[in-house]
């Protein structure tokens, strides 16, 4: 009798702790995907007058989003029910982020790179959506974007063949990185602005499009051209990525999440050089 007792205990505790882990183990690579290379907070989160995020208020939204001819702010993506996303379900939350539906079938709006994470694995998103689901609840109603140009209609049919990240091999893991879950590609592509199909699949990072107030700031030419990353050393690219400091010593301005891209792993950021390495070396806008 107390022999079978032992043994059901050792077998609960035997299928409890894999799983836990496993979870565990999710979360942890939501955690750090969401606060690195995808830095959803650099949208998400509100700031202050100063521009810094508010650090117990993360990811609830609200700080306006300079995107010309609209009015757009980051959404509340804590689990807060009634002005977050608490009630809905695992599956809702992932058509939102990689399909742009909400469960009340209106479409997401940008910069929100929905395009992109249409290619984030099965497991990447479950694992930043099972991090979402962790972070203190904040109730703060944001109102959805106003945008004065046409907005999407859809982003595609339903994800029904996601691609899992190819991490064996360098160079396809920094593709994987620099678009389906950092969304590098979508900023340092498209000279005229929001890149076309064809500017991603003809010239990824040839950079040129406007940012900031009358577009005034271009996104660098991030391919091995001498006008773009050439003759750079992998520690010179990674001091421009995690600290915002270029090559000549200029304190980049602009977008990038330098903040949290300072936290991304050796592993990705070498991932992610190989891959600006192996891009087609083109002029500026391609
Ligand atoms: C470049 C800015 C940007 C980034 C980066 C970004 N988002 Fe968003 N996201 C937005 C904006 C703006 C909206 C709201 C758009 C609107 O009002 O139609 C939004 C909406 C959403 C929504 C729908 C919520 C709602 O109530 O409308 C979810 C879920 C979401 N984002 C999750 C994420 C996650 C997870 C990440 C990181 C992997 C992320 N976002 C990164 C800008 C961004
Ligand atoms: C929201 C848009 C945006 C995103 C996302 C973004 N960048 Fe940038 N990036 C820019 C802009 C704009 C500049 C130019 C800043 C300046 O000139 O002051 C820049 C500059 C750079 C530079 C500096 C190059 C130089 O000549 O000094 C590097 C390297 C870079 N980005 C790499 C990346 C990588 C890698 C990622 C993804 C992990 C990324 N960027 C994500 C907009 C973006």
């Amino acid at each position: 009798m107390s022999f079978k007792m032992i043994s059901v205990v050792a077998l609960v505790s035997l299928s409890t702790s894999p799983l836990s882990t496993a979870q565990d183990a999710s979360v942890e690579r939501g955690k750090y995907l969401a606060n690195t290379v995808a830095a959803c907070g650099n949208c998400h989160n509100p700031r202050d007058a100063k521009g810094q995020y508010i650090e117990d208020k993360l990811l609830a939204g609200g700080a306006r989003i300079g995107l010309p001819k609209s009015t757009v702010y980051g959404a509340n993506i804590t689990p807060d029910a009634e002005t977050g996303i608490g009630k809905w379900t695992d599956e809702q939350v992932i058509r939102a982020i990689r399909e742009g539906v909400r469960p009340d079938n209106s479409l997401v709006g940008p910069p929100m790179p929905v395009e992109m994470y249409r290619h984030m694995s099965d497991d990447d998103v479950k694992a930043i959506v099972a991090y979402l689901r962790t972070v203190p609840p904040v109730k703060n109603e944001v109102p959805r974007g106003k945008y004065d140009f046409p907005t999407p209609t859809s982003y595609g049919p339903p994800v029904s063949n996601p691609v899992s990240a190819v991490n064996n091999d360098l160079v396809k893991y920094g593709e994987y990185l620099a678009g389906p879950v950092g969304h590098c590609m979508a900023c340092h592509t498209g000279i005229e602005g929001e890149p076309t199909p064809e500017d991603l699949e003809k010239r990824p990072g040839t950079g040129g499009r406007p940012f900031g107030p009358g577009g005034s700031l271009k996104a660098s030419n991030l391919t091995p051209h001498e006008t773009g990353l050439k003759g750079w050393t992998d520690s010179e690219i990674a001091l421009a990525i995690r600290e915002g400091i270029s090559r000549d010593g200029r304190q980049l301005k602009g977008p990038m999440a330098f903040s949290m891209y300072k936290n991304i792993n050796q592993a990705d950021m070498q991932a992610l050089i190989a891959y600006l390495r192996a891009l087609n070396p083109l002029p500026t806008g391609g």
